[in-house]
């Protein structure tokens, strides 16, 4: 398995950026939000370039976004909630880090991206999209190597458990 690398997968609010820049912290790695990337990139915010352009645009985007970072090394990379939907980007991210599931309740995801209105699959029933998107997704994070339900976790113990799991699996 390749370790040079941690990708953290998971739906919207579950915890990746959060845990991401801290996991970077602790190890001394270059953390790497691909959301971000992209909007510096593309001078655009992730909501306005799904109204202007459309999904599909962004997607080829963040393809290409994983597929550059996994080039690196020694990064924690936060992926997009959708960015496993593609499986080139799952063989890239399973070739390139130990990729990491974080999972969560669903009510524990509506309540962490209820303050948050930029996110454009989320815009209208949060309560409605979340459940609808998540029983979309039910098995697409299922490929990690190793899988976190992060509902009664702070983001201290997500990271350290982490941390434990790198050093201990083989
Ligand atoms: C998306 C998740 C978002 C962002 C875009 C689409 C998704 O990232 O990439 O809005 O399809 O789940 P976060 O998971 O960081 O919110």
């Amino acid at each position: 398995m390749n370790r040079s690398n941690i990708v953290l997968i998971g739906f919207m609010g579950a915890g990746k950026s959060s845990v991401g820049k801290l996991l970077a912290d602790k190890l001394g790695w270059t953390f790497i939000d691909t959301d971000l990337r992209i909007e510096k990139q593309q001078q655009q915010k992730i909501l306005s370039m799904f109204q202007e352009h459309g999904e599909a645009y962004f997607r080829q985007l963040e393809s290409q976004a994983i597929e550059e970072v996994l080039n690196g090394q020694e990064q924690i990379i936060a992926t997009g909630g959708g960015a496993v939907l593609a499986e080139h980007n799952r063989q890239l991210m399973l070739a390139g880090g130990y990729v990491v599931a974080l999972k969560a309740e669903p009510e524990v995801i509506v309540r962490r991206v209820r303050s948050d209105q930029s996110r454009p699959l989320l815009q209208g029933d949060l309560e409605e999209k979340v459940h609808n998107i998540m029983e979309q997704r039910k098995h697409a994070y299922d490929f990690a190597h190793t899988v976190i339900d992060t509902s009664e976790l702070t983001t201290e113990e997500i990271a350290n458990l982490i941390i434990d799991q790198i050093r201990t699996s083989s």
